[in-house]
Parts: structure tokens; sequence; C-alpha cells
């Protein structure tokens, strides 16, 4: 087996939130709003007391772990930041710090990542696939993944993952999209744009290993179930952005959709053979001009899955 490249990030400052780190950040209020409150209430429930020890996979700048601080739902103990984007990860320290100041909680710089408050925040830099490949140290009493096992190769990871939990352990994988996308107004080219672009989901390879599935959420009760850890709740987790009556989208949410269609653009523009470039400037150039006037709405539609590792 190859040696598994795992490193302890060096605290360094941080840089303005720009780029992928601005899309994370924008899509805080989305999550807010999608993150299923059924699931969520048996998370709660199923949340050990005292300091739990929780690992974030594909974690970006810490927004989750903000959020369960400010829900309640964690107050104290360790929680591990793991992502293969290092530069997030660098940002994440900047973000927590300036949360925590806008709340008035206080935060230190550590070693290795940040005390929050109660909570001590370790930032891991490591791609998941090879992160499991090998032991590391205490497992976690709580193991969170948001908005990426779209993004990997389930079947590959997930006996792994679920290795990383303690006997009976909680996992939490919220926002796994579902092969459904809408916007509105309709277009004529919605259709086919969708298919490409769930294709090149299908498709698509990171770190040299197969890295999405455009139908991840349906698939994880079975595959939760398949690796001995089937669902305790399940519920939808979709996305809904619209403006409000006066036009404007909420916080940074046209951000947010700028970068959903930029993400489409990335992925479509070099196949000529799904959507013809002409086809696809079009489409997008009337999806611009109706998120410039307030008229344009995103539906996707996710699930959420919250159970117990069996092992
Ligand atoms: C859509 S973002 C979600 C980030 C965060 N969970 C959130 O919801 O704001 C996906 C994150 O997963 C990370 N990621 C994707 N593939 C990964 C992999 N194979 N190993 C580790 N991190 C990965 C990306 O760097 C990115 O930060």
């Amino acid at each position: 087996m190859d040696t598994v490249r795992t490193e302890v990030i060096s605290v360094r400052p941080a840089w303005a939130v720009t780029g992928y780190a601005r899309y994370l950040a924008a899509k805080t209020t989305v999550d807010d709003r999608a993150l299923n409150r059924q699931v969520l209430a048996e998370l709660r429930r199923l949340m050990p007391a005292g300091t739990p020890r929780v690992l974030e996979v594909g974690a970006g700048l810490g927004t989750m772990a903000a959020r369960l601080l400010d829900w309640g739902i964690i107050s104290a103990g360790e929680y591990v930041l793991l992502d293969a984007d290092r530069q997030l990860l660098d940002c994440s320290l900047r973000w927590l710090r300036d949360w925590a100041a806008a709340r008035g909680v206080r935060s230190d710089l550590l070693p290795d990542g940040l005390q929050v408050g109660d909570l001590r925040v370790r930032l891991v830099h490591a791609e998941l696939a090879g992160y499991l490949e090998v032991a590391h140290g205490e497992p976690a009493d709580v193991l969170i993944a948001n908005a990426v096992l779209d993004l990997v190769d389930v079947p590959a990871v997930l006996p792994g993952l679920l290795r990383q939990l303690v006997p009976g352990g909680v996992y939490w994988f919220t926002i796994n999209y579902d092969g459904e996308t809408i916007f509105e107004p309709g277009h004529p080219l919605d259709d086919q744009i969708m298919q490409a672009y769930h294709c090149d989901m299908d498709e698509r390879i990171r770190f040299g290993r197969p890295a999405g599935e455009s139908r991840t959420g349906r698939l994880l009760f079975h595959q939760l179930r398949d690796a001995g850890a089937p669902a305790l709740a399940a519920g939808s987790s979709d996305w809904v952005v619209h403006a409000t009556p006066d036009g404007n989208y909420l916080a940074d949410e046209a951000y947010f959709l700028r970068s959903i269609l930029a993400t489409i653009r990335g992925a479509l523009r070099h196949r000529p053979d799904r959507v013809e470039p002409a086809d696809l400037a079009d489409w997008l150039a009337e999806r611009y001009r109706q998120l410039a006037a307030g008229d344009l709405v995103y539906i996707a539609h996710q699930l959420d899955f919250v159970g117990r590792s069996a092992h």
C-alpha cells in the first residue's frame, strides 16, 4: 500500500474569503434552511453528552462546526475538520475566528487549529480515501459529511468511513444530491443540460478515483443498510433559492447561484458532444439575466441521513 499523505496543517494567516471559500460561506444560509429538521432532531437525541470527538470529512470552511455550536448541538469537545483542500482549511481559521468574534466567543490559535470557546477545532489536510487506508488513533463519537458524499465513491469509502466511529457511534450524512435540479422559469434546454450535467457527475474522476454519483441520496438507503448501519432517520434537504419580494436574494445567495451556474458551465463547456457550445451560452445568458432581475428560482433535491455504526 502507498504511504498516505496526511498532515496536520500549521497555522498561518488565512486569506480573504473569495472564490470557492466565498461559495461555501454563501451556501451557509441555503444549508441552514435545507437541513432536514426531523433528521436533525434525531441527531440531537443521539448526540453523546459531555465532550464528544467529532470528525467532519470534506469540512471545507468549517461552517458546519459553527452551525452546530449556534444550534446548541455541540458546545465542547474536539471537532476535526478534514479536507483535501489546504487553502480552504487555511481560510477556515479566519472564517471561524470572525464567526466567533461576531458572537463574542473567545477563540485562540492552536498549533494544529483553533480553540473556539470550549471546542477544540483541529485541521487535518488529507484526501478522504487515502486517509481511510491507515489507522488514525482514537475513533470519533460522531461522523459528519455535509455536501460531500456525492463527490466521492460511496461504495468504496463507506465501510472505511464507518470504521472511524466508536462502536455505536453516530453518523450524520447531509445534503446528498439526488438527481434533480430545477430552474424556474423553465427553458427548452433544461432537460438536455441537466442530463449532460448528471453524466459529468457520474463520470467524474478526482484524486485518481471515481468522484461522484448524481443519485447519491437515494442509493445511500441501501448502501448504509448493506454496511450494517441503516438510517434511523432520513429526509429531504432540498436547496430552494429564490429572491425576496423586493427582488433581492438573501445574504450572499446571488453569489451562491452564480457559482452553481459557473459549475454547470465548467462541467459542460468542453463537451460539445453533449451540449452545443452555442446552446450552453444561450442557456447561461438567459439564467444570468434572470438572476440579475431576481427572477431565477433554483431547487436541488437532496437527502439527509442519521444513524449509528454497528460494529
Ligand atoms: C461542496 S464542498 C462542502 C464543504 C462543507 N462540507 C460545506 O458543506 O460547506 C465539498 C468539500 O469536500 C472536499 N473534498 C472533496 N473531495 C474530497 C476528498 N476526496 N477528500 C477530502 N476532501 C474532499 C472539498 O475540498 C470541499 O471542501
